[in-house]
């Protein structure tokens, strides 16, 4: 029997095996990350190796820099997690890896990684869409937290709501038409002049300000689940650079907080709308953004005013890490799914 053939079998087995240890890898962005995560719900360890510092100088993440530093840092972050977990690698019942989406050169790190890995345990790969995994990210902070319920996704390359009626089954009810909100985030941030990544500047800097600019979304989705986020971009890199022009201060905090003031109300009030729209009360926020304060904060508000439980993932399993790949992947095997192949490759895009 081949690898492949061998693995459908240990596959199956694993599906009604009491104790599930998965290996999970994360490199599709800047940061590599390897964790070990018990039954989808107990962390064991999740080690994060951040290149922030390195593509910061550069304003954003510079992707052959990226593949470069997950190929330095991959090996000694998968002994960490072991170590961190206090286990053996013949206690590894699977790996998974993050195939997509992402930047291609990174997210091929971590898949040929997981390859060699499996293949030299003779475990199963399960390969997992990362934006899934943000879900699942909620599975590890919120022990109770099953589905039905709606999801916020909002990180730096998707926007969307979805229903996730069960683990792998969920219906798309909305999308951005264009930008992800991360990515507005990050571009605001940066014709403000402040640092990379731009999300996490904005939140500290929009507490010291007041609503001072009407930034506006598109009135023409209003009906809709769906989401624009360039034309309040653009609205804002027009005033910065109109206010360079005339030689006019900026007046950061201030901008910081009206743009973050509009995009918030946005994402909350739709959210809300879907929940009540498909009358389920449970509301989860998943993805980078989601670590914002103030999302944060009128998600909560609204969702107790009327009456739906929220819930958002622990702030370090909000932005990108292996454990939310493992929790994921976890629920995958119980439905029989994602089971990889040794072809398997990186997608740099998956559909929601
Ligand atoms: O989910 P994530 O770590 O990576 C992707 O899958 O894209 O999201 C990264 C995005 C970046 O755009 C970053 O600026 C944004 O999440 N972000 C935030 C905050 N923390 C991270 N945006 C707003 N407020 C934050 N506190
Ligand atoms: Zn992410």
């Amino acid at each position: 029997m081949n690898y492949y053939e061998r693995m459908k079998e240990k596959f199956n087995k694993l599906k009604t095996k009491q104790e599930v240890i998965i290996l999970s890898i994360e490199s599709s962005c800047d940061e590599t990350s390897v964790a070990v995560v018990k039954n989808g719900r107990v962390v064991l360890s999740n080690i994060i190796a951040s290149q922030i510092e390195i593509h910061r100088r550069f304003g954003g993440v510079v992707p052959e820099v990226a593949s470069r530093n997950h190929i330095t840092a991959i090996s000694n972050i998968f002994e960490e997690a072991l170590q961190e977990a206090n286990i053996s690698k013949n206690d590894i019942d699977a790996v998974a890896v993050t195939y997509g989406a992402g930047l291609m050169g990174a997210l091929l790190v971590g898949v040929n990684y997981a390859k060699g890995l499996a293949y030299a345990l003779d475990v199963p790969l399960i390969a997992v869409s990362h934006v899934y995994g943000h879900i699942s990210a909620n599975y590890i902070s919120h022990q109770d937290l099953k589905p039905p319920f709606v999801c916020l996704m909002v990180s730096g390359g998707h926007t969307a709501l979805l229903r996730v009626d069960d683990y792998n089954k969920m219906k798309l009810l909305g999308t951005t038409v264009d930008d992800a909100v991360g990515e507005a985030f990050d571009k605001v941030a940066r014709v403000l002049g402040l640092q990379y990544p731009g999300g996490p500047e904005i939140d500290k800097l929009a507490k010291e300000g007041h609503l001072t600019y009407k930034f506006t979304v598109s009135n023409a989705l209003k009906n809709t689940f769906n989401f624009s986020f360039s034309g309040i971009k653009t609205e804002v890199v027009n005033l910065v650079h109109n206010k360079t022009q005339k030689g006019e201060e900026i007046d950061k905090a201030n901008i910081a907080y009206s743009f973050q003031e509009c995009i918030t109300d946005e994402l909350s009030n739709k959210a809300i709308k879907s929940c009540k729209n498909q009358e389920i009360r449970k509301l989860v926020v998943a993805g980078g953004v989601g670590a914002n304060s103030r999302l944060k904060e009128k998600l909560l508000n609204l969702c107790t005013e009327n009456n739906i439980e929220f819930f958002s993932p622990v702030l370090k399993y909000c932005t990108d890490n292996a454990a939310m790949i493992g929790s994921c992947a976890y629920y995958m095997l119980k439905d029989g799914l994602g089971l990889a192949q040794l072809d398997l490759t990186a997608k740099p895009n998956i559909d929601l």
